[in-house]
């Protein structure tokens, strides 16, 4: 599977959002990746459907939404209107998840689950086919600029070996945090093929350098 690198614009100047965007897609960016905070399910709060909104004429790239919100299943008309492609929950936001993750294929986008770094993968066992991504956060969510935890790499591996016995080597596995040149290769070699970054982007010399950098070449 081709390896998507997903820019998060966490760490883009928001001021200038529509102008990071601009950049990211002409450096290269396969995904641009939003992250939506409540400042309930993780102590921060960043943004929700009008600036996504505001950011879509900027760019053709898909919008992948990572909706780090208390019940998220009553915003997911206004994420799917103000423009994702991708809506991903996490299993820990959602009471029912089968029914939301449900919705959203019926609104048209891709369905995500995401699972924070303390929450075992059986947790998605029975909604394996309801699904189009797993999101593996490698950093306790809320936050840019935080270390991958190397221990989340056997779940990884395990949720890729599922996807096989399951017969989905279509969903694609996307981790989160902490991504940088070299925690990449290990999440590549443990069966990720979308990769998020926020910090080592923002932070290259320029967003090309950055982007060839995760994809390793
Ligand atoms: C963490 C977010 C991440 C974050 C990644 O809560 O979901 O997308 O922006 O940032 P870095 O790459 O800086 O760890
Ligand atoms: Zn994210």
């Amino acid at each position: 599977m081709s390896i998507l690198v997903a820019p998060s614009i966490l760490s883009a100047d928001f001021a200038n959002l529509g102008r990071d965007v601009v950049r990211l897609e002409e450096a290269g960016a396969d995904w641009i990746h939003i992250d939506v905070m409540d400042g309930h399910f993780v102590p921060n709060l960043t943004f929700g459907p009008p600036v996504i909104s505001a950011i879509r004429p900027h760019t053709t790239r898909p919008f992948d939404v990572h909706l780090m919100i208390e019940n998220p299943e009553r915003e997911i008309i206004a994420y799917r209107d103000a423009g994702a492609d991708i809506i991903t929950v996490h299993v820990e936001a959602c009471h029912h998840l089968e029914r939301t993750l449900t919705q959203i294929r019926q609104l048209g986008a891709k369905a995500g689950v995401a699972l924070n770094p303390g929450t075992h993968e059986s947790s998605i066992e029975y909604v394996v086919d309801v699904i189009d991504l797993v999101l593996i956060m490698t950093v306790n969510p809320g936050f840019g600029g935080q270390s991958f935890l190397s221990h989340v790499v056997r779940k990884i591996e395990n949720v890729q070996k599922w996807l096989e016995r399951m017969g989905r080597t279509d969903v694609r596995i996307e981790v989160d945090g902490g991504i940088t040149g070299e925690t990449a290769k290990t999440c590549i070699a443990a069966g990720a093929s979308v990769l998020v970054a926020g910090s080592a982007i923002f932070r290259a010399p320029s967003f090309l350098e950055g982007i060839t950098d995760l994809r390793g070449f």
